[in-house]
């Protein structure tokens, strides 16, 4: 997979992608992750790349041309643009599926008050990590091709790992434990220690039905639609 991030700070995406599974992934070619810098396609002699909005507010816009520009030098036939802002669709695990299927993703992070509005017809999809602003995309950035990145064939260990897992299927996950039996007086449930295959699957199933019914109600109303 091949991914390029149009940001004023790169190495706010860069170095907390260099880390563990991401940064592993990087430096075995199952991810290449590449930048494009708005600052380098400023037009004046200081590079400017943000202005004052029309109609007055607070705060500095980024320009659409140093974006475009910036966009431009990544983007190829059959990339998917997708643009940052709290005011995009929520990102969610159904979606990081079907962003790891593409060949090349292109993030467009904001920053200062944000983006001219017309670069948003640049985007195929306008995207949002929640319901919360960020100082920029690029925390957001890095939370999405973070989602991403694991899903690619190759970068867990074990492929399946990523087939029972929290959300995957509609569900929050049972709990794990591991040595030793019995920590601080708490024990590891009889199931799980049973070595009986059968009844650790059905122990797992019951015990995410009953998380997500206790932590994320609504999750279980959206698998009963
Ligand atoms: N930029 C600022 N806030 C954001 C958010 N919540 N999601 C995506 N991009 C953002």
């Amino acid at each position: 997979m091949h991914i390029d991030v149009v940001t004023l700070f790169p190495s706010m995406v860069d170095a907390p992608l260099s880390e563990s599974i991401v940064g592993r992934a990087r430096s075995s070619g199952l991810l290449a992750l590449g930048f494009s810098n708005p600052r380098d396609f400023g037009e004046d002699r200081h590079r400017t790349v943000d202005d004052k909005p029309y109609g007055g507010g607070t705060g500095m816009l980024l320009m659409a041309e140093p974006v475009y520009k910036a966009l431009k030098e990544v983007k190829k036939k059959g990339s998917f643009v997708i643009l940052l802002t709290p005011k995009g669709r929520k990102f969610d695990q159904p979606m990081a599926s079907g962003l790891a299927k593409k060949k090349h993703l292109i993030f467009i992070c904001g920053h200062y008050e944000g983006i001219d509005e017309r670069v948003n017809d640049l985007a195929d999809l306008e995207m949002s990590i929640g319901d919360y602003v960020l100082t920029g995309g690029e925390p957001a950035a890095v939370v999405v091709i973070d989602a991403v990145t694991r899903l690619l064939p190759g970068v867990l260990k074990k492929e399946d790992a990523t087939v029972n897992e929290t959300f995957s299927m509609g569900l929050l996950e049972a709990p794990h434990y591991t040595r030793p039996g019995v920590w601080r007086k708490k024990k590891v449930p009889e199931a799980l220690m049973s070595g009986n295959h059968k009844l650790i699957s059905k122990w797992r199933h019951d015990a995410a039905l009953a998380l997500t019914g206790k932590k994320r109600p609504d999750l279980l109303k959206r698998l009963q639609r």
